[in-house]
């Protein structure tokens, strides 16, 4: 099949392109590189560096590379710069994603995935939350995720779209930016391997469903290419992608500092890692966030198979094997 990934050259992208190619799928990407990098993509793979607010580069892209499926990743994901700057985030996030739905209509595509976030959309809740959960978005990055499954309905239903929106939970792995607000293994493991404490936010009694980026494109991979009853044409399935298990700040400093230790001693390094420092609390951070996964069990047959230890020690590795 051949399959055009947006936001293909970032961190969860990519593994979806990595994962698409070994499953012997033709990939073209679009991305404009603002946070992404051409070395996250194998050679040969066709990169158009585009920004999706461009809408006329947009169609010339999908004219010449006439996808059959789209994984749309591309997005301005920073939820404290939708704060400063909604419009941006509206432009990227709304206008964006509208050009690209444009463009696979006009192309012909018959699938569409949308990387959604559950994180945002269903606020503190202490309990793994299903699909069903009333959405409450408060950031305007949670309201332009929201206002996009919205936009994937009516194009599923106008254009005879099959379309599919996986509500992540916190994702990590390696190919993370380190240097982002989210992505607290990345940030921790670069931190510690510098022999410099991380920074915990607060009391560190924030919980969050961690999941292993190459398990959500897994996901990616199965809503894209498998035949299924759930998914059809003019209409669209949300589904939620994580774990169900909650862990804490405090809990995974602590694993990220052991599997540092670890890959340290490995390298012969025998470094007294920094106990980690407290900063002042995130306003508005949600106390604990984490989904219920069941549905693309029942919809996908998709499960999680990197535990987070699992995950954390490769994610370590992957940034300790890049100096
Ligand atoms: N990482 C998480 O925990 C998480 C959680 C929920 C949802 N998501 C969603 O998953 C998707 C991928 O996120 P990620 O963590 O891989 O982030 P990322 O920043 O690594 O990837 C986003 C990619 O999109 C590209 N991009 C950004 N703006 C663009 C534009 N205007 N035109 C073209 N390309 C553009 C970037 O260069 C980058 O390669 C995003 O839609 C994000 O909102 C991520």
């Amino acid at each position: 099949m051949k399959i055009l990934v947006t936001g293909g050259a970032g961190f969860i992208g990519s593994h979806i392109v990595d994962g698409l190619l070994t499953a012997g799928h033709h990939v073209a990407v679009i991305d404009d590189l603002s946070s992404g990098s051409r070395d996250n993509l194998p050679p040969g793979v066709p990169l158009h560096v585009v920004d999706i607010v461009d809408g006329q580069a947009v169609r010339g892209v999908f004219e010449r590379e006439r996808p059959e499926a789209v994984c749309h990743q591309a997005a301005q994901m920073s939820v404290s710069r939708s704060v400063r700057d909604p419009l941006f985030d509206a432009q990227v996030n709304c206008i964006g994603l509208i050009n690209v739905l444009d463009a696979a209509a006009a192309a012909g595509s018959r699938r569409f995935v949308f990387a959604s976030s559950g994180g945002v959309l269903y606020g503190d809740v202490t309990a793994p939350a299903p699909e069903t959960t009333p959405a409450n978005p408060v950031s305007p990055y949670g309201i332009t995720k929201w206002v996009g499954e919205r936009y994937l309905k009516f194009y599923a239903i106008e254009h005879g779209l099959a379309a599919v929106a996986l509500r992540y939970s916190n994702v990590y792995g390696p190919r993370q930016n380190p240097h982002g607000e989210a992505g607290v293994v990345a940030i921790f493991s670069k931190k510690m391997l510098a022999g410099e404490p991380a920074t915990i936010n607060g009391d560190g009694r924030y919980v969050r469903d961690y999941v292993f980026g190459p398990d959500v494109a897994t996901a990616n991979i199965a809503a894209l290419t498998r035949d299924v009853p759930d998914i059809q044409p003019g209409s669209l399935t949300s589904l939620n992608i994580g774990t169900g298990i909650g862990i804490d700040v405090n809990e995974l400093e602590a694993v990220v500092r052991a599997e540092v230790a670890r890959v340290l001693a490995a390298r012969g390094r025998t470094a007294r890692l920094p106990t980690p420092l407290h900063g002042p609390e995130r306003p508005g951070d949600l106390r604990s966030n984490l989904v219920s996964a069941a549905r693309a069990g029942e919809v996908l047959g998709w499960r999680p198979t990197v535990a987070f230890p699992a995950g954390a020690a490769r994610t370590v590795e992957w940034f300790a094997a890049r100096g």
